[in-house]
């Protein structure tokens, strides 16, 4: 399959393209080509684009960049039509050393679905610090996806489980994409405030 991943040349960009890499044809999107070249030589078999060449040619698109930039995807609809798109974007604003949401209402992820009508639109990955991406062996981590429809959230779990150790989890429709993107804040700062190191999501269970 081919996965284009716009913000490709960002950091959780780069670590989402070289594990998705593994096992698929990855494109890295940049605004710029050039700079998508350049980050795509550091990813076997990964070739470089502007954002229109990526999502043209690709059959699934993660879109990695900042919130601030999420309304520059809207002149893609027309490339992202009938295809799935993961985003990855968290809304974050810091006070006073803390992180807390950084949206009044809705979502990333739900902005996205707006301007992209034609698109299957999923939040995924929001919750994993890049440098777990990039370790050897990626711990086990629950990956918290939200989509409007159950076939979407499965499309969005098979890219998932194509990284070992993911363990996808459907946390309901897009409107819960907020809560989903919250809880990054909540990771970051329980992170920062115990001195544990970087965190990720990962629940346990209690079975019988
Ligand atoms: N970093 C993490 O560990 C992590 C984990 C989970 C989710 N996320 C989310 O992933 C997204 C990207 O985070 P990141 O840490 O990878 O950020 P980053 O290192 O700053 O990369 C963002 C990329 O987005 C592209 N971009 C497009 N429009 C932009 C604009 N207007 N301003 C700045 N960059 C723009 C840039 O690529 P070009 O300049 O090449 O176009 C840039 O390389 C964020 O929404 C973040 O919340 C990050």
């Amino acid at each position: 399959m081919k996965v284009a991943v716009l913000g490709g040349t960002g950091k959780m960009g780069r670590a989402l393209a070289s594990r998705l890499a593994e096992s698929n044809s990855v494109i890295i999107g940049s605004r710029d080509p050039a700079r998508a070249r350049e980050a795509a030589k550091g990813i076997p078999g990964a070739s470089g684009a502007d954002y229109a060449e990526a999502s043209r040619t690709a059959d699934v698109v993660v879109v990695a960049v900042p919130d601030s930039a999420v309304a520059t995807i809207a002149p893609l609809a027309k490339h992202l039509s009938g295809k799935l798109v993961v985003s990855v974007v968290n809304p974050l604003r810091s006070e006073g050393g803390i992180l807390y949401f950084g949206r009044k209402a809705g979502s990333a992820a739900e902005e996205l679905a707006e301007l992209l009508p034609e698109s299957r639109v999923s939040t995924a990955f929001n919750n994993i610090p890049a440098g777990f991406l990039l370790k050897d062996e990626v711990v086990p981590i629950d990956v918290l996806v939200a989509a409007d429809s159950k076939e979407t959230y499965e499309e969005t779990a098979k890219l998932v489980r194509e990284i070992k150790n993911l363990r996808p989890l459907y946390a309901g429709p897009l409107s819960q994409a907020a809560i989903v993107e919250t809880i990054t804040a909540l990771v970051l700062n329980l992170a920062s405030l115990n001195g544990t190191g970087s965190l990720a999501t990962r629940f346990v269970s209690r079975k019988g």
